[in-house]
């Protein structure tokens, strides 16, 4: 799988030959690269929960490129009110599959309807924790689903920060670990190789890869 950070908590993805688009807060994103027109194609978009920094411009890019809008029941329902069509109203637990790929919607700690979400393509796994608090249940998630690459918040003020996040990388058990949700705003502000030490210490088996927004990582098994 390779990905690109697009700053934030936004992710672009292609697995198994799919494109899939993960909290696109593009417009008014301080750090985002791109522009919701540069993007060449989307097949699924994935939404965390509703605040604005992860739903962004979810709606107007399923629109325009007819992509499933993948996110919990009740965000999919408001999605598909304002006009999307193929709005798929997910809940928490065990994995439903689209487009060849298979995704399972966790539990998050954080205000509103949050998930993360888990996207596989049987040889690959993705875990994108959304906006959340640390939680002892992720140890369940990582025996779950094995994933080789974990997007784990660190801002602090609104999610783990990166001591709690590398707690998290210890129940998680990913392959790679990268961070995100951070240096977006003042209030996020963080230091990533805080991050990559703490890590280093806690679960040296795990890679941590640092991403600038905009920056591509290709995961080889
Ligand atoms: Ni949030
Ligand atoms: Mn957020």
């Amino acid at each position: 799988m390779r990905l690109r950070w697009l700053g934030h908590a936004a992710f672009y993805v292609e697995i198994s030959g799919r494109k899939v688009l993960i909290d696109p807060f593009l417009t008014g994103n301080p750090v985002c690269p791109v522009k919701p027109s540069e993007l060449e194609h989307v097949d699924i978009v994935v939404v965390t929960h509703e605040h604005g920094d992860h739903l962004g411009d979810a709606i107007e890019i399923a629109q325009k490129f007819d992509a499933y809008f993948v996110g919990i029941y009740e965000t999919a329902q408001r999605a598909s009110q304002r006009g999307v069509k193929k709005a798929v109203g997910m809940n928490i637990g065990g994995p439903g599959e689209l487009e060849g790929l298979r995704i399972a919607l966790t539990p998050a700690f954080h205000s509103g309807l949050p998930v993360g979400v888990v996207i596989s393509s049987g040889s690959e796994t993705l875990y994108h924790a959304g906006d959340t608090g640390l939680f002892s249940d992720m140890k369940l998630i990582g025996e779950l689903f094995h994933s080789d690459v974990a997007l784990l918040p660190i801002g602090g003020f609104f999610t783990m920060d990166p001591e709690q996040a590398a707690i998290a990388t210890t129940l998680l058990k990913p392959k790679v670990v990268i961070p995100m949700h951070y240096n977006t705003f003042p209030v996020i502000r963080q230091d990533p190789e805080l991050f990559k030490k703490l890590v280093a210490e806690k679960a040296p088996d795990v890679e941590v890869v640092i991403l600038k927004p905009g920056e591509y990582y290709e995961y080889k098994k």
